[in-house]
């Protein structure tokens, strides 16, 4: 059966992705920041290997990498924090930029020999990351990261454009997590079964597009 790793697996969205293609019978390389906070997952059936990975720590993505034997045919970096929202704090901007934008880059470097042939290396995103979207302002730390993430992963897209492989930046949607919170419309199952959805159907010709859970582009 084929093989997911994710990062950031114990809860939110992560935790969904883990459940629906461990559900459809794949094999899941989950990781966790604290494997002691992953009771959650450690319940999903299926088969599931948790693996500790505090993504901020880009020796330890490095070192993790280096243990992924196998082919993995989907890589999703999911893993994300949100930074001070209101408040243009530098030591919260350094850490969100390492955890979703540094992180899932550094990882997709490391692992992108490890992706089988016609395989998915997706980062998750946000329509928070989009400048042409950006009508409301505020949120600069987060949506400077995502925007970020963005860049470089259009670049590993095109970087990698003689690989049997296709690069996507998704959108879930606001969806009901710690981080959505509990006023987002969007349930995690269907933010996830949509974007599983348009991961399934990622064509190499569309590598880098920065695209929603419902497969609707998003301008940049
Ligand atoms: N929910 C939304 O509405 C929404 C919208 C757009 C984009 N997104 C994106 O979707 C992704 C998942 O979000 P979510 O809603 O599921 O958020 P969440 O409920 O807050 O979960 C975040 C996940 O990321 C992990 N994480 C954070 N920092 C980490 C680190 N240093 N090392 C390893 N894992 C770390 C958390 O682990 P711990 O439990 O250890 O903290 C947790 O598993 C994020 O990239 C987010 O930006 C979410």
């Amino acid at each position: 059966m084929p093989t997911l790793l994710i990062t950031g697996a114990n809860r939110g969205l992560g935790l969904e992705f883990a459940r629906q293609y461990a559900a459809d019978g794949w094999t899941v390389i989950a990781t966790v920041r604290n494997p002691d906070r992953a009771d959650d997952l450690r319940r999903v059936p299926g088969e599931i290997r948790v693996e500790q990975l505090d993504v901020a720590d880009v020796d330890a993505i490095r070192a993790f990498a280096a243990t992924v034997g196998e082919p993995v045919d989907h890589l999703i970096c999911n893993a994300g924090v949100m930074g001070k929202y209101s408040e243009v704090d530098p030591d919260s901007w350094v850490y969100t930029l390492r955890v979703n934008v540094i992180a899932p880059t550094v990882l997709a470097l490391a692992l992108v020999d490890r992706i089988a042939p016609g395989g998915k290396v997706v980062a998750i995103t946000s329509k928070m990351g989009s400048i042409a979207d950006n009508e409301s302002g505020g949120g600069i730390i987060y949506r400077s990261s995502k925007a970020a993430l963005n860049a470089a992963w259009r670049s590993l897209a095109i970087d990698w454009r003689g690989r049997d492989l296709a690069v996507a930046m998704l959108h879930p949607g606001w969806v009901q997590t710690d981080m959505g919170g509990a006023q987002a419309p969007t349930p995690s199952e269907e933010s996830i079964a949509g974007l599983r959805r348009v991961i399934a159907g990622l064509t190499r010709e569309q590598s880098g597009s920065f695209l929603d859970y419902q497969g609707n582009e998003i301008p940049w």
